[in-house]
């Protein structure tokens, strides 16, 4: 994990401060959230096991203050065992994922939670992959537990450009960049024609594509299309995120900037199809 972590302050069993005399009455505040309800919404477990971390003086601050269920404290300054707690709610990750590796939480493994902490699939909400890579397809993988963000991200109203690294088992002839920008290629068993995509070629067998739309296998189907195979792609961007420098397997929460940054994306990406 790397980056400047996610700045947003998290307190738990926090509770508002009295208003001052005269002022106007401030809408209720959120009910507190205990430690071992967040520790079992992060996937530490059921309420019960939980309040026994709790009970067994397992959770702490980071200077070593032994935590109870009703103690407030802030999610950057919990320990359990030690180790800090996982990313807090509403956490958006970037995992570089390896080929092999399958987008799910209950298919054939590896799954891409093997390469995660285990209590990703066990929180609630779940972090939950936003949208799918093959099994045969590395790079970019976003995960959050935010399902609102999920949608907006996912939803086949609107798309975030993404650009894929594709290496093919034939030479480009040289007409592929034009027929994929024309917005006309129909792939087999679809009814409409895909949106335009942006294809850089790099040498012979390989190419940059960028596509604005997520179909099943789009960009192998669309090499398909044009008579070649794909041997090998990797997704190097989504939106404004890039994959970096960051090996294969390994991941990171993104910043609050970052999470900004898609948010407008998906803003601007709305208002390009008013
Ligand atoms: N296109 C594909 O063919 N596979 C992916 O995983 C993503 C895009």
């Amino acid at each position: 994990m790397g980056g400047k972590p996610n700045a947003s302050r998290f307190e738990y069993n926090a509770t508002e401060g009295a208003p001052a005399p005269g002022a106007p009455l401030p809408p209720p505040a959120p009910a507190p959230v205990s430690l071992a309800r967040m520790l079992s919404k992060l996937g530490y477990g059921t309420r019960k096991d939980a309040e026994r971390l709790l009970a067994a003086r397992r959770v702490a601050t980071v200077g070593g203050t032994v935590l109870c269920d009703g103690d407030r404290a802030a999610h950057h300054d919990i320990r359990v065992d030690g180790e800090p707690l996982d990313p807090m709610p509403g956490s958006v990750v970037l995992l570089h994922k390896p080929v092999g590796y399958v987008c799910s939480t209950s298919d054939r493994p590896p799954l891409v939670y093997d390469l995660l902490p285990s209590r990703f699939p066990q929180r609630d909400p779940v972090m939950a992959p936003v949208g799918r890579l093959d099994a045969d397809t590395s790079g970019l993988l976003l995960l959050t537990d935010d399902g609102a963000l999920n949608h907006q991200l996912t939803s086949p109203r609107w798309h975030l450009p993404k650009c894929y690294e594709v290496t093919l088992a034939e030479s480009l002839r040289g007409d592929e960049p034009a027929r994929f920008a024309a917005g006309t290629l129909m792939l087999q068993g679809e009814r409409t024609p895909l949106l335009p995509a942006t294809l850089d070629v790099v040498d012979e067998r390989r190419a940059r594509l960028i596509i604005h739309e997520g179909r099943y296998h789009q960009v192998r189907r669309m090499f398909a299309a044009v008579g070649n195979h794909v041997t090998s792609l990797q997704r190097i961007s989504f939106g404004p995120l890039t994959l970096g420098a960051l090996p294969a397997g390994h991941w990171r929460v993104l910043t609050d900037d970052e999470v900004a940054g898609l948010r407008d994306a998906v803003r601007d990406a709305k208002a390009a199809t008013r």
